[in-house]
């Protein structure tokens, strides 16, 4: 979904003071072979939080290598149970491939359709740009899995917390209505997301 680049590559000056759509490149001259690898996708994340998932990015700002190139990686680990929670991604579609475990994958289409399945090692998933998506893990013990983007920073837009855990607060008037239920709902949900 990106632009396409208009050189071979432009490895991201994250620190320059220009501010353009994307980053600026670094001189030619200074590239090296180690701007197009990436290491930081090895480790297992941290999965003790609410959710039992973490996500994990190989994104332009943490690969500076991916600048301009449309295309970008995480790594989603997932403890027992554990819940990638419903989110969405406004610049790019996602591939996912599972690795370990069993993940229900779902996303649900602009005209409210649910589609989803469980994915064993070696399946996989595509969520179209924008659509909300989830990954639970149903298996018995840790799941993991590597999902790709056409973007090099697609951005996310988790639903839980866009809503009930943004600053400041949504107004009740408009979650109650939106929701259908009372102040006591919202303010349960809100009180969870720290806002
Ligand atoms: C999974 O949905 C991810 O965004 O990595
Ligand atoms: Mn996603």
């Amino acid at each position: 979904a990106d632009p396409d680049p208009l050189q071979d590559f432009c490895v991201a000056d994250l620190n320059s003071s220009v501010s353009v759509n994307g980053f600026p490149c670094k001189p030619a001259e200074q590239v090296v072979s180690d701007d197009f690898f990436f290491d930081g996708l090895r480790k297992e994340g941290n999965t003790s939080n609410i959710f039992g998932a973490t996500v994990t990015s190989a994104n332009v700002f943490t690969f500076p290598g991916l600048n301009t190139l449309g295309l970008s990686t995480n790594r989603v680990d997932f403890a027992p149970g554990g819940l990638n929670p419903p989110h969405s991604h406004p610049r790019a579609s996602e591939t996912g491939v599972v690795i370990v475990g069993k993940l229900l994958v779902g996303f649900v289409t602009g005209d409210n359709v649910f589609h989803s399945k469980v994915l064993s090692p070696g399946e996989m998933f595509v969520i179209p740009r924008g659509l909300v998506h989830f990954q639970l893990n149903v298996g018995e013990g840790k799941a993991l899995a590597f999902t790709s983007f056409n973007s090099h920073f697609p951005g996310v837009v988790i639903s839980s917390t866009s809503l009930f855990g943004s600053t400041p607060s949504i107004p009740n008037a408009v979650l109650t209505k939106a929701f259908q239920v009372g102040d006591d709902v919202i303010n349960g949900i809100r009180s969870k997301f720290g806002s």
